[in-house]
């Protein structure tokens, strides 16, 4: 079975985009998938800023998407673009890093007038460290991602349905998908009932 390393690029505590990527973790790991998580928070933040290749972090983190099939990373859309702590990070990734990975973008932002951002932005990114296929990603605003009291992440049926979709299509461009079964509506439904908490 395959491996996806997961990103997390948002500098808060509390994320939706984090939110959003911990859903998709679930849904993955429902069908057997492994997840190697990483958040900025794994980084010293100087190893980030000065470009410390030899970190022990970075190396493992490296290593981790050198060794999986596929990639998540997740970000808040930040001025019209990704975090710039994210940039950072896969700064330190080495040429060619993707370059037998599957990668799904997701990003969450305050409005839907940045919902291009993972195109122009992120994308190129991703295809110059050597993607060998970037799955559609998904842009979702805060309108459609809810925190309730409880600390459930609910999400619109709409986003519900699309990150269903953005799983199927990641999990149908792993080089070892196994004998999972992507009914819409069973992913729809254990999309639903996986909790997230903070
Ligand atoms: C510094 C900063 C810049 C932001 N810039 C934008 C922006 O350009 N466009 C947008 O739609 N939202 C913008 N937002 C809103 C965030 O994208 C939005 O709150 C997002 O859901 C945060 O994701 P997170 O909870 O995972 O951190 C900005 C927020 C911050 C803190």
């Amino acid at each position: 079975m395959s491996t996806i390393v997961t990103l997390s690029g948002s500098p808060s505590a509390k994320s939706r985009s984090h939110g959003l990527l911990t859903r998709a973790s679930r849904l993955l790991e429902s069908y057997g998938i492994t997840i190697r998580p990483f958040t900025l928070g794994d980084f010293d933040a100087e190893a980030l800023l000065y470009g410390k290749f030899d970190d022990p972090a970075v190396i493992a983190f490296q290593k981790a998407v050198a060794d999986a099939e596929g990639l998540i990373v997740a970000t808040p859309v930040y001025k019209a673009a990704y975090s710039g702590a994210l940039k950072l990070l896969l700064d330190l990734l080495p040429e060619r890093a993707l370059h037998h990975h599957a990668v799904l973008p997701l990003a969450t932002g305050g409005s839907p007038s940045h919902m291009l951002a993972v195109d122009y932005a992120l994308q190129p990114v991703l295809t110059s460290l050597k993607a060998r296929h970037i799955v559609g990603g998904i842009y979702a605003t805060e309108r459609e991602l809810t925190w309730r009291d409880d600390g459930y992440l609910e999400l619109t049926l709409e986003i519900e349905q699309r990150l269903t979709q953005a799983v199927s299509r990641l999990l149908a461009h792993l080089p070892d998908p196994g004998q999972v079964l992507l009914h819409p509506d069973q992913l729809n439904r254990q999309i639903r009932e996986a909790r997230i908490s903070f």
